[in-house]
Protein backbone atom coordinates (compact mmCIF):
# COMPACT_ATOMS: atom_id res chain seq x y z
CA UNK A 1 0.00 0.00 0.00
CA UNK A 2 1.29 3.57 -0.93
CA UNK A 3 -0.54 7.38 -0.22
CA UNK A 4 0.83 10.52 -1.14
CA UNK A 5 0.15 13.71 0.68
CA UNK A 6 1.26 16.83 -1.71
CA UNK A 7 0.98 20.75 -1.47
CA UNK A 8 -0.62 22.60 -3.92
CA UNK A 9 -1.40 26.27 -4.87
CA UNK A 10 -4.59 26.28 -5.97
CA UNK A 11 -6.19 23.55 -3.63
CA UNK A 12 -10.10 23.89 -4.75
CA UNK A 13 -9.34 23.80 -8.21
CA UNK A 14 -7.42 20.05 -7.55
CA UNK A 15 -9.55 18.60 -5.32
CA UNK A 16 -12.19 19.12 -7.80
CA UNK A 17 -9.84 17.67 -10.67
CA UNK A 18 -9.65 14.37 -8.32
CA UNK A 19 -13.02 14.25 -7.16
CA UNK A 20 -14.04 13.96 -11.25
CA UNK A 21 -11.20 11.61 -11.49
CA UNK A 22 -12.94 9.33 -9.71
CA UNK A 23 -11.51 9.74 -6.40
CA UNK A 24 -13.96 9.63 -3.57
CA UNK A 25 -13.03 12.83 -0.84
CA UNK A 26 -13.56 11.70 2.52
CA UNK A 27 -12.89 14.74 4.21
CA UNK A 28 -11.94 17.66 2.51
CA UNK A 29 -8.53 17.26 0.57
CA UNK A 30 -8.65 13.43 1.61
CA UNK A 31 -9.10 11.20 -1.44
CA UNK A 32 -10.14 7.58 -1.33
CA UNK A 33 -10.25 4.39 -3.72
CA UNK A 34 -12.10 1.30 -3.41
CA UNK A 35 -9.35 -1.12 -2.55
CA UNK A 36 -6.56 1.25 -2.00
CA UNK A 37 -8.85 3.42 0.99
CA UNK A 38 -7.33 7.15 1.40
CA UNK A 39 -4.59 7.18 -0.68
CA UNK A 40 -4.38 11.24 -1.37
CA UNK A 41 -3.58 13.56 0.55
CA UNK A 42 -4.24 17.44 -0.21
CA UNK A 43 -2.43 20.27 1.64
CA UNK A 44 -2.21 24.04 0.77
CA UNK A 45 0.63 25.55 -0.08
CA UNK A 46 2.26 28.43 -1.89
CA UNK A 47 4.17 25.96 -4.67
CA UNK A 48 3.49 22.78 -5.84
CA UNK A 49 5.58 20.26 -3.36
CA UNK A 50 5.48 16.38 -2.33
CA UNK A 51 5.44 16.32 1.53
CA UNK A 52 5.40 12.36 2.05
CA UNK A 53 4.98 9.02 0.57
CA UNK A 54 3.51 6.55 2.79
CA UNK A 55 4.10 3.14 2.62
CA UNK A 56 2.55 -0.01 4.69
CA UNK A 57 4.45 -2.90 5.88
CA UNK A 58 3.13 -6.78 7.33
CA UNK A 59 5.13 -6.35 10.39
CA UNK A 60 7.20 -4.45 12.95
CA UNK A 61 9.96 -6.49 12.14
CA UNK A 62 10.33 -4.88 9.03
CA UNK A 63 10.12 -1.31 10.47
CA UNK A 64 13.52 -3.08 12.00
CA UNK A 65 15.14 -4.17 9.17
CA UNK A 66 14.55 -1.16 7.18
CA UNK A 67 16.49 1.03 10.12
CA UNK A 68 19.40 -0.90 9.91
CA UNK A 69 19.53 -1.27 6.28
CA UNK A 70 19.12 3.18 6.64
CA UNK A 71 21.99 3.35 9.39
CA UNK A 72 24.06 1.33 6.92
CA UNK A 73 23.38 3.64 4.09
CA UNK A 74 23.99 6.72 6.09
CA UNK A 75 20.17 7.93 6.55
CA UNK A 76 18.97 9.05 10.06
CA UNK A 77 15.39 7.63 10.63
CA UNK A 78 12.67 8.52 13.44
CA UNK A 79 11.63 5.14 14.95
CA UNK A 80 8.47 5.02 16.56
CA UNK A 81 7.08 1.33 17.65
CA UNK A 82 4.80 0.75 14.23
CA UNK A 83 6.11 3.07 11.77
CA UNK A 84 9.48 4.72 10.71
CA UNK A 85 10.52 8.01 8.97
CA UNK A 86 13.32 9.05 7.11
CA UNK A 87 13.48 12.03 4.29
CA UNK A 88 15.04 10.69 0.73
CA UNK A 89 17.98 12.60 0.97
CA UNK A 90 18.43 14.07 -2.63
CA UNK A 91 14.57 15.35 -3.26
CA UNK A 92 13.65 16.20 0.64
CA UNK A 93 10.45 14.00 0.29
CA UNK A 94 9.41 12.11 3.88
CA UNK A 95 9.01 8.52 3.48
CA UNK A 96 7.03 7.00 6.15
CA UNK A 97 6.18 3.33 6.73
CA UNK A 98 4.01 1.88 9.25
CA UNK A 99 2.54 -1.06 9.65
CA UNK A 100 -0.81 -1.83 7.95
CA UNK A 101 -2.84 -4.79 6.84
CA UNK A 102 -1.99 -5.49 3.34
CA UNK A 103 -4.77 -4.85 0.89
CA UNK A 104 -6.88 -7.25 -0.87
CA UNK A 105 -6.05 -8.57 -4.12
CA UNK A 106 -7.21 -6.48 -7.00
CA UNK A 107 -10.87 -7.81 -8.53
CA UNK A 108 -10.50 -9.82 -11.68
CA UNK A 109 -10.75 -7.51 -14.58
CA UNK A 110 -14.60 -6.99 -15.57
CA UNK A 111 -15.05 -8.29 -19.36
CA UNK A 112 -18.46 -8.03 -20.73
CA UNK A 113 -19.97 -11.58 -19.85
CA UNK A 114 -22.51 -12.30 -22.40
CA UNK A 115 -23.22 -10.83 -25.95
CA UNK A 116 -25.32 -8.58 -24.51
CA UNK A 117 -23.65 -5.47 -26.14
CA UNK A 118 -25.63 -2.56 -23.60
CA UNK A 119 -22.49 -4.35 -21.28
CA UNK A 120 -20.24 -2.23 -22.57
CA UNK A 121 -22.59 1.15 -22.00
CA UNK A 122 -21.11 2.56 -18.77
CA UNK A 123 -23.78 3.37 -16.10
CA UNK A 124 -21.96 4.34 -13.16
CA UNK A 125 -19.05 6.58 -12.11
CA UNK A 126 -15.69 5.28 -12.60
CA UNK A 127 -13.78 5.18 -9.31
CA UNK A 128 -9.83 3.58 -9.64
CA UNK A 129 -8.79 0.57 -7.77
CA UNK A 130 -5.71 1.66 -5.87
CA UNK A 131 -2.56 3.84 -6.53
CA UNK A 132 0.17 1.77 -8.35
CA UNK A 133 2.77 4.37 -8.38
CA UNK A 134 4.16 7.92 -7.78
CA UNK A 135 6.75 8.83 -10.14
CA UNK A 136 8.98 11.56 -8.99
CA UNK A 137 11.34 14.56 -10.87
CA UNK A 138 14.31 13.71 -8.84
CA UNK A 139 17.79 15.94 -9.42
CA UNK A 140 20.48 12.95 -8.42
CA UNK A 141 18.10 9.50 -9.48
CA UNK A 142 21.10 7.00 -8.43
CA UNK A 143 21.52 8.50 -4.94
CA UNK A 144 17.81 8.54 -4.42
CA UNK A 145 17.59 5.47 -5.86
CA UNK A 146 20.46 4.08 -3.81
CA UNK A 147 17.99 5.21 -0.76
CA UNK A 148 14.93 3.33 -2.24
CA UNK A 149 16.93 0.02 -3.02
CA UNK A 150 19.47 -0.06 -0.24
CA UNK A 151 17.55 1.76 2.39
CA UNK A 152 14.08 0.99 1.92
CA UNK A 153 14.37 -2.56 0.24
CA UNK A 154 12.76 -1.68 -2.87
CA UNK A 155 13.22 -4.24 -5.86
CA UNK A 156 14.49 -2.65 -9.53
CA UNK A 157 12.29 -3.61 -12.37
CA UNK A 158 14.00 -1.79 -15.35
CA UNK A 159 15.95 1.67 -16.35
CA UNK A 160 13.33 3.71 -19.05
CA UNK A 161 14.41 7.04 -20.42
CA UNK A 162 17.09 7.49 -17.84
CA UNK A 163 14.94 6.26 -14.40
CA UNK A 164 15.03 3.34 -11.73
CA UNK A 165 11.49 1.73 -11.68
CA UNK A 166 10.93 0.15 -8.31
CA UNK A 167 8.61 -1.98 -6.85
CA UNK A 168 7.60 -3.49 -3.84
CA UNK A 169 5.86 -6.48 -4.58
CA UNK A 170 4.00 -7.92 -7.64
CA UNK A 171 3.35 -3.88 -9.67
CA UNK A 172 5.54 -3.80 -11.95
CA UNK A 173 6.73 -0.23 -9.99
CA UNK A 174 5.46 1.70 -7.09
CA UNK A 175 8.15 4.70 -7.39
CA UNK A 176 9.91 6.03 -10.29
CA UNK A 177 12.41 8.54 -10.04
CA UNK A 178 13.06 10.64 -13.56
CA UNK A 179 15.98 12.83 -13.92
CA UNK A 180 14.83 16.26 -13.59
CA UNK A 181 16.58 19.33 -12.63
CA UNK A 182 14.31 20.01 -9.53
CA UNK A 183 12.10 17.71 -7.46
CA UNK A 184 8.52 17.59 -8.08
CA UNK A 185 5.69 15.20 -9.01
CA UNK A 186 5.80 13.82 -12.10
CA UNK A 187 2.65 11.23 -11.99
CA UNK A 188 0.87 9.45 -9.81
CA UNK A 189 -0.88 6.62 -11.57
CA UNK A 190 -4.67 4.68 -10.41
CA UNK A 191 -5.29 1.43 -11.54
CA UNK A 192 -8.50 0.90 -13.30
CA UNK A 193 -10.44 -2.43 -13.73
CA UNK A 194 -9.89 -2.63 -17.67
CA UNK A 195 -8.89 -0.93 -20.87
CA UNK A 196 -12.27 0.07 -21.49
CA UNK A 197 -12.08 2.41 -17.87
CA UNK A 198 -8.57 3.80 -19.37
CA UNK A 199 -10.32 4.75 -22.46
CA UNK A 200 -14.13 5.73 -20.56
CA UNK A 201 -11.91 7.68 -17.59
CA UNK A 202 -9.78 9.47 -19.88
CA UNK A 203 -12.23 10.59 -22.56
CA UNK A 204 -14.44 12.03 -19.85
CA UNK A 205 -11.85 14.02 -17.88
CA UNK A 206 -10.88 15.87 -21.07
CA UNK A 207 -14.70 16.05 -22.09
CA UNK A 208 -15.06 20.26 -21.66
CA UNK A 209 -11.62 20.59 -20.40
CA UNK A 210 -9.20 19.76 -23.49
CA UNK A 211 -6.62 21.58 -21.73
CA UNK A 212 -6.19 18.33 -19.43
CA UNK A 213 -5.21 15.95 -21.71
CA UNK A 214 -1.33 15.25 -22.13
CA UNK A 215 -1.02 11.39 -23.54
CA UNK A 216 -3.06 8.55 -24.24
CA UNK A 217 -4.21 5.83 -25.17
CA UNK A 218 -1.15 4.17 -25.73
CA UNK A 219 0.65 1.31 -24.26
CA UNK A 220 3.58 1.28 -22.07
CA UNK A 221 6.59 -1.03 -23.17
CA UNK A 222 8.10 -2.04 -20.11
CA UNK A 223 5.05 -2.45 -17.13
CA UNK A 224 2.74 -3.45 -20.41
CA UNK A 225 0.48 -0.80 -18.77
CA UNK A 226 -2.25 0.74 -20.96
CA UNK A 227 -1.98 4.42 -19.73
CA UNK A 228 -4.22 7.95 -20.50
CA UNK A 229 -2.04 10.91 -18.59
CA UNK A 230 -4.01 14.14 -17.63
CA UNK A 231 -2.47 17.23 -16.57
CA UNK A 232 -3.95 18.42 -13.05
CA UNK A 233 -4.09 22.01 -12.06
CA UNK A 234 -1.05 21.62 -10.09
CA UNK A 235 1.33 20.83 -12.86
CA UNK A 236 1.44 17.12 -12.01
CA UNK A 237 -0.54 14.63 -14.47
CA UNK A 238 -2.70 12.10 -13.27
CA UNK A 239 -2.53 8.45 -15.55
CA UNK A 240 -5.48 6.38 -15.88
CA UNK A 241 -3.95 2.64 -16.27
CA UNK A 242 -4.70 -1.37 -16.40
CA UNK A 243 -2.51 -4.35 -17.37
CA UNK A 244 -3.51 -7.89 -17.72
CA UNK A 245 0.41 -8.69 -17.19
CA UNK A 246 -0.16 -7.70 -13.69
CA UNK A 247 -2.43 -10.98 -13.45
CA UNK A 248 0.79 -13.10 -14.45
CA UNK A 249 2.87 -11.61 -11.77
CA UNK A 250 3.13 -14.39 -9.33
CA UNK A 251 6.15 -13.82 -7.10
CA UNK A 252 8.49 -11.49 -6.22
CA UNK A 253 11.15 -11.96 -9.34
CA UNK A 254 8.38 -11.42 -11.91
CA UNK A 255 9.86 -7.88 -13.20
CA UNK A 256 13.55 -8.19 -12.44
CA UNK A 257 15.27 -7.11 -15.35
CA UNK A 258 15.53 -9.40 -18.53
CA UNK A 259 19.13 -9.10 -19.95
CA UNK A 260 19.11 -7.17 -23.42
CA UNK A 261 15.80 -5.42 -22.75
CA UNK A 262 16.92 -2.64 -21.61
CA UNK A 263 16.03 -0.63 -24.89
CA UNK A 264 12.35 -1.00 -23.78
CA UNK A 265 10.43 1.68 -25.88
CA UNK A 266 8.18 4.21 -23.26
CA UNK A 267 5.33 3.48 -25.40
CA UNK A 268 4.60 -0.27 -27.61
CA UNK A 269 2.07 1.94 -29.61
CA UNK A 270 -0.06 5.44 -28.17
CA UNK A 271 -2.33 7.82 -30.29
CA UNK A 272 0.03 11.06 -31.13
CA UNK A 273 0.73 13.23 -28.30
CA UNK A 274 -0.46 16.82 -28.71
CA UNK A 275 2.94 18.39 -28.01
CA UNK A 276 5.81 17.26 -28.63
CA UNK A 277 7.04 16.48 -25.24
CA UNK A 278 3.60 15.71 -23.38
CA UNK A 279 4.82 14.69 -20.18
CA UNK A 280 7.41 16.97 -19.37
CA UNK A 281 5.59 18.89 -16.51
CA UNK A 282 5.28 23.03 -17.34
CA UNK A 283 7.58 23.65 -14.15
CA UNK A 284 10.41 21.11 -15.42
CA UNK A 285 10.80 22.88 -18.80
CA UNK A 286 12.25 25.89 -18.38
CA UNK A 287 14.69 24.49 -16.21
CA UNK A 288 15.55 21.70 -18.88
CA UNK A 289 15.96 24.40 -21.91
CA UNK A 290 18.32 26.00 -19.77
CA UNK A 291 20.12 22.99 -18.75
CA UNK A 292 20.26 21.69 -22.45
CA UNK A 293 21.89 25.19 -23.94
CA UNK A 294 24.49 25.06 -21.15
FE1 LIG B 1 2.88 5.81 -14.87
Amino acid sequence: MISLTRRVPDLDATREFYRQFGLQETSPGTFATTVGGEQLFLLAGEIPQVVEIHIGVDAATDLDQVAARLKAFGVAAERAATSLKAVEPVSGVAVRLSVAPRLPKDPPPSAPSSVERTELVRRGPLVPLRLGHVVLGCTDVERAKGFFIEGIGMRLSDYVIGGPFMRFETDHHNIVLLPAPMTLLHHTAWKVRNVDEVGYGGSQMIENHPERHAWGLGRHGASANYFWYLKDPAGAFAEYYYSEMDDLADGPYFWDPVPGTDDLPVAVWASPALEERPLIPEAMRAPLLAANEQ
